[in-house]
């Protein structure tokens, strides 16, 4: 049987392990955005960002399956994580407790949960090309000007990137506490709004294209 050491131990290496696949979602999401900005650079500009991904097949398919890995490791380790939360009374650690306080801890499951759906849906949508009206493989404005025209996905991408900003806004100040790295209290109060910002640029990023998108669709339309 194991014992409540070997138990503690697991619950650590597993918890490093969702910092460790945290920050390389976490790094995704930033390049990912700081790509996807170039949408308000012209269809030129997000074009040859997407040409120039699909370049070379075994970069792609070499950062699609870490990506990928990290991904499934994060859920997984989510899901189990917080079923045994449910079973054993938690014992946190009295930081832990401060930062568990805020609107993103308390809601990390439901906007973990969210994210993993709108993930599966984005990658069908805009990659794959399904649920879009008229998806084009290599036209990247286009696919993402027609996708948005409509005023359902529009909502789905909005929603999600709110989520999207509240996970980070308390994953990426707990990825910091599970490696370790806030052992003051002024690093703590600093890594709290470094995260609280962090979480604002990519969400306001992301949903600012869809909503460009729209805008830009209905003046047109009238
Ligand atoms: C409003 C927000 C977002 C927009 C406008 C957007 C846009 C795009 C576009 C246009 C593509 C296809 C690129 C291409 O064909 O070359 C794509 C792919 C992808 N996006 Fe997003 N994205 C958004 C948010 C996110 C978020 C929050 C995540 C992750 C949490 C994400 C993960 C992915 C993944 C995994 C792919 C597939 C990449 C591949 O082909 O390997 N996206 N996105």
């Amino acid at each position: 049987m194991a014992t409540s050491v070997e138990l503690g131990a697991t619950s650590v290496t597993k918890k490093a392990l969702m910092a460790t696949t945290g920050v390389v979602l976490t790094a995704y999401v930033v390049l990912h955005l700081a790509g996807n900005l170039l949408y308000f650079a012209g269809p030129e500009a997000l074009d040859a960002y997407g040409a120039l991904l699909h370049r070379n097949a075994g970069v792609l398919w070499s950062a699609r399956a870490v990506l990928f890995a990290s991904f499934c490791i994060h859920v997984v380790l989510a899901l189990d994580l917080s079923m045994r939360r449910q079973v054993a009374r938690p014992i946190s650690y009295g930081r832990y407790e401060r930062a568990a306080s805020s609107l993103g801890a308390r809601t990390m499951l439901w906007t973990g949960l969210v994210l993993l759906g709108f993930v599966v849906y984005h990658v069908l949508h805009l990659t794959l090309g399904l649920f879009h009206p008229a998806y084009a493989p290599g036209r990247v404005y286009s696919n993402v000007s027609v996708a948005f025209s409509s005023v359902v996905p529009t909502v789905i991408y909005v929603v999600s990137m709110i989520a999207l900003g509240l996970h980070v806004s308390h994953g990426a100040l707990a990825m910091t506490q599970s490696l370790g790295l806030t052992l003051r209290r002024e690093r703590l109060r600093a890594l709290r709004r470094l995260s609280v910002a962090l979480a604002l640029i990519v969400a306001v990023g992301l949903a600012a294209i869809p909503i460009t998108a729209l805008a830009l669709a209905l003046t047109r339309g009238r």
